[in-house]
């Protein structure tokens, strides 16, 4: 996720650029940038960092009286954070120059195109293929270019583009990305999302999928899906700066929830090629390493543990490799025993936590092969592993991870698939059947979230007064209830346990007396049964029992309290659906309780110290 801006009237563009982009950071912030049509030239002006950085530079550069110009604020997918990666790009002969948000799934191909078409590249990114595509398409109208240049983009973009042709006209469209724009007597003000332009306008335009804005005169043209010129009714916005940043939700944390779907989406699409094969920019086991692997060992903290105990189970199941995780802070100090033929994969959403960038340190020292799952572009734990596979959830900012996890998860899985097929464990029908499970995750996580949501904030207000709350299952149940307890005691401060539902007998079901709540996760179908046995022996000692199952099992749910189902899917994906119904818990009874949802006491949303 990027924040991108545009301004077109009769003042000074370069303030309104930098304002708007203030009011984005919260969307990207690993570099900035920003472009002013200048006469006859395109100036650009960007930096790594923060936005305080490019107002240094902008301040330490020659003044611009341009009254038209677009910004951008970077959240790197492609290519690592610095100046040359940093948004707007410029054609070959700065014609054309544009500033992007999203991602183009097949820019790979475009850009080798354009290559042998004798275009030189001067960055990493997928948006530099844009700006030569447009330079190479244009027929000297500027609307008609951008329209010819879209048409061969697959993926999502919201754009803002310049042409040096039309020094006072800036052409914006989009695809899956946000853009929105907003009239008022200083000009036309374009941008990812409303926060940026609320102070100019309340008054906004949503450009629907694929149609394309021309803003020249003081005035915004609109053209539809066909190219036909069109009218639009703004729609009036009555929310603050803070409420249009969380999207309308109260809080992020809500509003990550609901990413998830988009999380997913960006993470697992560009990964399965036409063939329907499973692929990875930048992973670099050869398959004779793959076949010669003896043990995977999955590194981790917190909710990253928790995704990587999924992993264990999806890993070892499909690639028949054992598969064991480690608390990062245990592993770095117990000596592990690992060699050239150990995978050690290391999961960080930020890419700085301490404990997990000293065992990838470890993993290397001691010759294991290492693969980094990552969201933040270039961070530490990025830069210094063997391989890498960014999660693409965007900038997560409540403390209490949800889409980075989930994005975690899906990476999970692609690894699974790619290396049992590698390892030829995969045969044509069952690589298409799990390729197609992963396919259908984001709309099935949409599903899940818009089937259980209000059913999840009654249930929360059952947890309002509890000092404690059980989380159990089974298998790939268990790894869900470590983040479902996870989610409630970090940011509801309600003490939580999750147990392998087999254990209760062992010790905790000391513990269960009447009216004890219990939350029974049953997705797995091969354990159903024995999970179901387990609910019995709490509620013979007084508990209730909330419980989440598939629609397959609901009617087997006779001894639930209350049930909430997930809809059906692979055994071996359900898990992933089954934790959104516990993240929605967690948020309910937190704010249920009056908690700091989006920064709870005492946490940070990333551990860079032991
Ligand atoms: C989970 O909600 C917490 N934010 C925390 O457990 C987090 O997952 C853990 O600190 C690991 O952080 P990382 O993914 O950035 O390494």
């Amino acid at each position: 996720m990027c924040g991108i801006v545009g301004y077109a009237g009769k003042n000074r563009a370069v303030p309104y650029l930098l304002e708007g982009l203030e009011k984005l950071e919260y969307r990207g912030y690993d570099s900035a940038g920003i472009a002013v049509n200048e006469e006859d030239v395109i100036r650009i002006m960007k930096t790594k960092g923060r936005i305080g950085n490019l107002e240094s530079l902008i301040a330490s550069q020659r003044h611009s009286d341009a009254t038209v110009g677009i910004g951008h604020t970077r959240w790197a997918t492609h290519g690592k954070p610095n100046d040359v990666n940093a948004h707007p790009h410029i054609s070959q002969s700065g014609l054309f120059c544009v500033v992007h948000n999203g991602i183009i799934e097949n820019y790979l191909q475009l850009k080798a195109q354009l290559i042998a078409d004798g275009y030189r590249f001067v960055s990493e990114t997928d948006t530099e293929v844009i700006a030569h595509l447009l330079e190479q398409n244009y027929d000297g109208n500027f609307v008609s270019t951008v329209r010819k240049t879209t048409a061969m983009l697959e993926g999502a973009f919201a754009l803002c583009i310049l042409c040096r042709d039309f020094p006072d006209s800036i052409v914006c469209t989009r695809w899956a990305s946000p853009l929105v724009m907003g009239k008022s007597d200083d000009g036309v003000f374009l941008a990812s999302d409303v926060t940026a332009i609320l102070k100019h306008t309340s008054d906004i335009y949503y450009l629907d999928g694929h149609e394309t804005a021309l803003i020249a005169d003081g005035g915004i043209t609109f053209f539809d899906k066909a190219g036909n010129a069109t009218q639009k009714a703004p729609k009036h916005i009555d929310w603050n700066v803070s409420a249009a940043q969380k999207g309308g939700y109260e809080h992020f944390m809500l509003k990550e929830i609901m990413e998830q779907p988009k999380a997913i989406q960006d993470t697992v699409s560009p990964r399965i090629d036409s063939d329907g094969r499973i692929v990875f920019e930048d992973f670099h086991l050869t398959d004779e390493e793959i076949e010669n692997l003896n043990r995977i060992v999955i590194v981790a903290c917190g909710s990253a543990f928790h995704a990587g105990e999924v992993g264990r189970y999806v890993l070892e199941k499909m690639t028949r490799i054992p598969v064991e995780t480690a608390i990062a802070s245990e592993f770095r100090y117990r000596d592990p025993v690992l060699d050239a033929h150990s995978l050690v994969i290391v999961i960080s959403q930020s890419g700085e936590t301490a404990d997990t960038l000293a065992g990838l340190r470890l993993a290397n020292e001691k010759g294991a092969k290492t693969v980094c799952i990552v969201n933040v572009v270039s961070s530490s734990i990025a830069n210094e592993g063997g391989s890498v596979v960014y999660t693409h959830a965007g900038p997560e900012i409540a403390v209490a991870t949800t889409k980075a996890y989930s994005a975690q998860v899906s990476v999970l899985y692609l690894l699974a698939g790619y290396i049992a097929d590698r390892k030829g464990l995969l045969p044509e029908e069952e690589r298409r059947t799990y390729v197609d499970a992963l396919r259908k995750l984001p709309e099935l996580i949409a599903q899940t979230l818009e089937d259980c949501g209000e059913q999840m904030q009654k249930l929360s207000e059952m947890f309002i007064p509890l000092e404690h709350a059980y989380f159990i299952g089974r298998n790939l149940d268990y790894a869900c209830a470590m983040e479902a307890s996870l989610k409630m005691k970090e940011i509801s401060y309600i003490h939580s346990e999750a147990y392998a539902a087999g254990e209760l007998k062992h010790g905790t079901i000391s513990l269960i007396e009447k009216g004890t709540l219990v939350v029974a996760l049953a997705a797995c179908s091969d354990v159903f049964g024995k999970t179901m046995s387990n609910i019995k022996e709490v509620k013979a000692r007084g508990a209730r029992v909330l419980c989440v199952s598939t629609s397959e099992n609901a009617s087997a749910m006779s001894e639930v309290d209350f049930k909430v189902i997930i809809p059906d899917t692979l055994p071996l994906f359900a898990v992933t659906l089954e934790v959104l119904p516990m993240q929605l818990l967690g948020y309910y009874t937190a704010k249920n309780r009056g908690c700091d949802i989006d920064k709870p006491r005492n946490l940070a949303k990333s551990v860079t110290v032991e």
